[in-house]
């Protein structure tokens, strides 16, 4: 029992001289900490400060203190996957200047500032999956060159700024699945950016619509651009003066939509037209002219077919009227060809 002792004395002097929190395991070589599945409910104190890796997954934390990772300022990966966070203090990660990977999938996250990541130089990977996002921000800071992984999927998403995608040069993975995207002038933005990242060899899971009723479950890239025709100019931007703009006039009943929730100020929600009129009627009179032309070509076809058909009947009708006089005047029934006779 003395000896059981020691050895325990010994394990928690080495793990006191590294300041490993005693529910965490710390592994000095490959500088990371292990504090998964631990029940945490907040950031552990007392971290080893070399610490590269941080394993805080499975756990129940449910807020980050603005000092919370300021004795571990070298992290590059912080795993905080599978917790309670529902919000983020926008200097909750303020002290991270190193790190790369930053994991918050399966939380209840519901809203994320303007400055939540903006202090974050190296950042590479975010995941914020499986949260009840509704709103990201218009920017994630100054310091997001480096992002090259994004994912949003699984959230409450129906709209996202194409500014801040645009915000994003390295981006080179963007997952978008599962949210109750509307596909109304809301998304004009984004899916003019959606072409332009794939057109660049970006990888993407795509967007799907669950707004408005017509358009559920249809992909984004398929909305045809002539449908976004009535949103206005702000989001269209210059994009939509090169694409044919027809002026739709918005429909009457627009008047009386209900104001978009989080759209931007109180401009009228305004849905794309189902029906866009002057471009069927375009696809008519093509349909028409092109029906006329190759009707014109195989009438004429037939024409001369017919017109060749009725002069070769005529001359050969006439012929056999000629020799049928002849065979009557030489009383020869039937006259042999020339060079059959010299055969024979
Ligand atoms: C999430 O963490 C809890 C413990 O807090 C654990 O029981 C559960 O299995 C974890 N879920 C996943 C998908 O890892
Ligand atoms: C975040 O953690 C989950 C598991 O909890 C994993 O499936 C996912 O790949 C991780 N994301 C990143 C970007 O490493
Ligand atoms: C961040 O959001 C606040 C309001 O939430 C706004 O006043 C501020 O201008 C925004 N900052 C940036 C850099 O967009
Ligand atoms: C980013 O913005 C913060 C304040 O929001 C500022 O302290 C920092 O110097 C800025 N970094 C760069 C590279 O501009
Ligand atoms: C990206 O990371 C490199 C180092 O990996 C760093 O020098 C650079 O400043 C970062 N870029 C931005 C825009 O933060």
């Amino acid at each position: 029992a003395g000896n059981w002792l020691l050895v325990l004395s010994a394990i928690l002097s080495i793990n006191a001289a590294y300041g490993c929190p005693n529910k965490c395991l710390c592994y000095t070589a490959s500088k990371t900490a292990d504090c998964k599945n631990r029940g945490f409910t907040e950031i552990p104190a007392h971290l080893p400060p070399e610490i590269q890796i941080l394993q805080l997954q499975n756990n129940r934390i449910w807020r980050i203190n603005q000092n919370a990772f300021t004795g571990t300022p070298l992290l590059k990966i912080l795993d905080l996957s599978n917790n309670s966070l529902s919000s983020l203090a926008p200097g909750a990660f303020q002290k991270l200047r190193y790190l790369q990977v930053l994991n918050l999938t399966r939380n209840l996250i519901h809203y994320i500032e303007n400055k939540t990541f903006s202090f974050l130089p190296h950042l590479k990977e975010l995941d914020l999956s499986s949260n009840s996002i509704i709103r990201l921000p218009e920017t994630f800071g100054n310091s997001t060159g480096n992002i090259t992984l994004l994912s949003v999927k699984h959230n409450k998403l129906q709209k996202m700024e194409r500014v801040l995608l645009e915000s994003l040069p390295n981006l080179k993975v963007v997952l978008f699945k599962d949210n109750p995207w509307q596909c109304t002038c809301n998304v004009f933005g984004l899916k003019l950016w959606l072409e332009s990242f794939l057109y660049r060899g970006g990888i993407s899971d795509g967007i799907i619509c669950s707004t408005p009723g017509i358009r559920k479950g249809k992909d984004l890239l398929k909305v045809p651009y002539e449908l976004f025709g009535a949103c206005p100019l702000r989001t269209a931007h210059v994009h939509l003066a090169s694409i044919h703009h027809h002026g739709f006039e918005h429909r009457s009943s627009l008047k009386h939509a209900h104001p978009n929730e989080y759209g931007e100020n109180s401009r009228p929600n305004c849905e794309p037209k189902p029906k866009p009129r002057p471009v069927s009627l375009r696809h008519a009179i093509a349909t028409v002219v092109i029906t006329g032309v190759v009707c014109g070509i195989v009438c004429l076809m037939m024409l001369a077919a017919a017109v060749y058909g009725c002069a070769y009947a005529a001359i050969t009708a006439k012929y056999h009227k000629e020799h049928l006089a002849l065979a009557k005047q030489h009383g020869t029934p039937e006259e042999k060809e020339p060079f059959d006779s010299s055969l024979a």
